[in-house]
Parts: C-alpha cells; structure tokens; sequence
C-alpha cells in the first residue's frame, strides 16, 4: 500500500466540488418535489454517505428528520467482504414513516439490498433509495437505487465520503485511486 500526498495518489478527479455541489443541489430538489409535504427521515448510512447527506440535508425545502446507522462490509481492503456488519442502528421508530435511505455508493448492491430489508420489516410508510454514485455494471439492474447521482464506470474512486482504509475521504472532489495504492 503507498499512500502519498492526494496530488500523487489521484490519478484523475471525475467530479470536482463545482460539479458535485450542482448535482446535489438537483437531487435535494427532486426529493423535496417527492416527498416534501411528508416530513421524511432521511437516513445516513455512515460513514460514507456522511458529505452527501449533510449537503443533501442542507438543499432539501422542507421538514425532515435526520437518522444515522452505520454498517461496514469493506474493513480496511479494497474488496467486500460479502457480509454486512450493523454497527449502529437508527436512534428512531420509523413505522409508518416516509424513509429515504442516503448511500455514497452502489457497488456490489450488497449494503443497499441488507438496508432495505432491515428497514423494512420495520414497516415505514415507504422507502426511497438515494445513492450518490452507483456502478451500475457491478450489480443486478434489481439493485438500481430510486434517485442517483451519477453512474460510473468500474473504477476504485475515493474523495467526498469514500475512502481506502479510511484514507482520502476529506477530499473535496471525487477522484480515482491509482491501482499501486491499493493493490
Ligand atoms: C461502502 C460504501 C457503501 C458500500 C457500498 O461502505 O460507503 O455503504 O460500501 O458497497 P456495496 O454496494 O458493495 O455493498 P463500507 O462498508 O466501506 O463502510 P464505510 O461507509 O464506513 O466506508
């Protein structure tokens, strides 16, 4: 593993700040268009999704509630595990409530698909999926969320959330890694 300075280890940035911030923007939008007269719980999935959804909260017209769980299936390597860990669950009572479940990324689909099932035993009035970016040729179309930042191609990309054994998330722009830094 060589981790250098962000400039060494990001061999291209794909969205900068400017881009990122406009996309968000449209998708808080949409969201309160859908559901803004609900009072929807938006729901972080930590600690990924946690830029996006403080940004996405902040374009967002309308009276939410704000829930964070954390789950990990990566740890510290480049690849899933394939088993998803709940590490903190929601703090609230969501039956009957109008849920919009925020991820950073879809990749193998595995996160997103243990999530909704989870929340919805819980029976909430309904769930809406949001992903910030999604790898859409690394799962099943089934897996596809409701509302989606960009699709991507199979890149390992850090920056605004993601990160490689927790490296690179502060990074204000989402960038790809060069394979020598986690391979
Ligand atoms: C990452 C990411 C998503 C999930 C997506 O989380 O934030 O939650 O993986 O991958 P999948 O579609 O293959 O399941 P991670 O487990 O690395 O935890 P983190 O958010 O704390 O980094």
């Amino acid at each position: 593993m060589l981790i250098r300075s962000a400039e060494q280890d990001i061999e291209r940035v794909i969205y900068t700040e400017k881009a990122i911030a406009a996309r968000v923007e449209e998708i808080g939008a949409e969201l309160t268009r859908r559901l803004g007269d609900k009072r929807p719980v938006l729901v972080c999935v930590l600690k990924g999704a946690s830029f996006f959804y403080i940004d996405l909260c902040r374009c967002m017209n309308c009276a939410i509630d704000m829930d964070f769980i954390s789950v990990s299936s990566y740890g510290a390597g480049a690849q899933s595990t394939g088993v998803v860990r709940l590490i903190k669950d929601l703090d609230n009572n969501i039956t009957g409530r109008d849920v919009v479940i925020v991820e950073d990324i879809i990749d193998s689909g595995l996160t997103m698909h243990y999530l909704k099932e989870l929340l919805s035993a819980r029976k909430p009035a309904s769930i809406t999926t949001v992903s910030f970016l999604d790898k859409s040729t690394c799962h099943d179309k089934s897996l596809k969320t409701d509302i989606c930042g960009f699709e991507i191609p199979d890149e390992f990309v850090v920056g605004y959330g993601l990160d490689y054994a927790n490296y690179y998330r502060n990074l204000p722009y989402i960038g790809i890694l060069r394979p020598e830094c986690y391979k």
